[in-house]
């Protein structure tokens, strides 16, 4: 691959958009690369997934600007398709992902950031939907994600105006948990990326499913989600394992529960 590099350690695996000459700027090529890359995922032993950009300036810049600029309709609601559709893929791999924004995050860049389940960011972060200026729309999932992350009000007036926001204002309207400096980032992610490796494999991605699922539907049927997937980890070994566990007598309990994800 020439543009996204991958690392597994352990139960946490890395993946790097690595286009650092363009700001990982999102062409074709690496939209393909990183489909392939989600694919490529061993379920079996990955647990939690980090995204980040090559570099400590640019997350992702967006979609690429030079590809887009001659495309016709039916080019750019292809090219539309292609990115909405591995963004997708990201969105409802089974286990989660944390986007660790290392600089800019725009256009495409916030698009692919709001495809995770959870977003963190270095102070020098920068975050938008600068498209309405270039004369289009968000074409990656922007308008949709957007309002479903910072509410409708704020979703409309960050597209329309076009204007990008720093990090502490991203933390204040919800769209990023917490900042940190540059140097630290990684290793945050890391750490909360094994805490959640820690936990119940099979219950966090129906955690995972629950929520995204239920957020689809009315609160009738979102419950119902929820309870289906509730009593299926009662088929697990791990509910067993982790009730066994809190249950034992107290010098036989261990801190970490050795869930085997089955
Ligand atoms: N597409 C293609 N190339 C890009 C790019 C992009 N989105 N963003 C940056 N680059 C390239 C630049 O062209 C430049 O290349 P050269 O060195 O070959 O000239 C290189 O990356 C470095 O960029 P700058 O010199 O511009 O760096 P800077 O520090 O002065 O500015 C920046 C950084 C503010 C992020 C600026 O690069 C910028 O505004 N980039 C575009 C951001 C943007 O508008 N993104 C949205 C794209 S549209 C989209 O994403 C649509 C969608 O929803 C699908």
């Amino acid at each position: 691959m020439d543009f996204i590099l991958y690392e597994v350690d352990g139960a946490v695996a890395t993946i790097t958009i690595n286009r650092p000459k363009a700001l990982n700027a999102l062409n074709s090529q690496v939209l393909d690369e990183l489909d392939q890359t989600l694919d490529a995922i061993d379920l079996d032993t990955v647990r939690c997934v980090i995204l980040t950009g090559a570099g400590d300036k640019s997350f992702v810049a967006g979609a690429d600007i030079g590809e887009m600029s001659t495309l016709t309709k039916a080019e750019g609601e292809a090219f539309g398709k292609k990115g909405n559709d591995v963004f997708r893929k990201l969105e409802t791999l089974p286990i989660p992902v944390i986007a660790a924004v290392n600089g800019f995050a725009l256009g495409g860049g916030c698009e692919i950031s709001m495809s995770c389940d959870i977003r963190i960011c270095s102070e020098n972060a920068m975050f938008g939907q600068p498209e309405a200026g270039l004369g289009i729309t968000p074409g990656f999932g922007g308008t949709q994600r957007l309002a479903r992350t910072v509410g409708v009000g704020m979703a409309k007036q960050l597209i329309y105006t076009a204007r990008n926001i720093k990090a502490d204002e991203a933390y204040r309207i919800g769209l990023v948990n917490a900042v940190y400096p540059q140097e630290e980032l990684m290793e945050q992610a890391k750490k909360m990326a094994s805490t959640i490796a820690k936990n119940a494999p099979i219950a966090v991605r129906n955690c995972k499913k629950a929520i995204n699922d239920g957020l689809q539907v009315d609160i009738d049927q979102a419950i119902v989600v929820e309870e289906k997937l509730f009593g299926d980890c009662f088929e697990t070994e791990d509910q067993k394992a982790g009730m066994g566990n809190f249950l034992a007598p107290k010098d036989q309990k261990v801190k970490v529960v050795p869930f085997k994800n089955c």
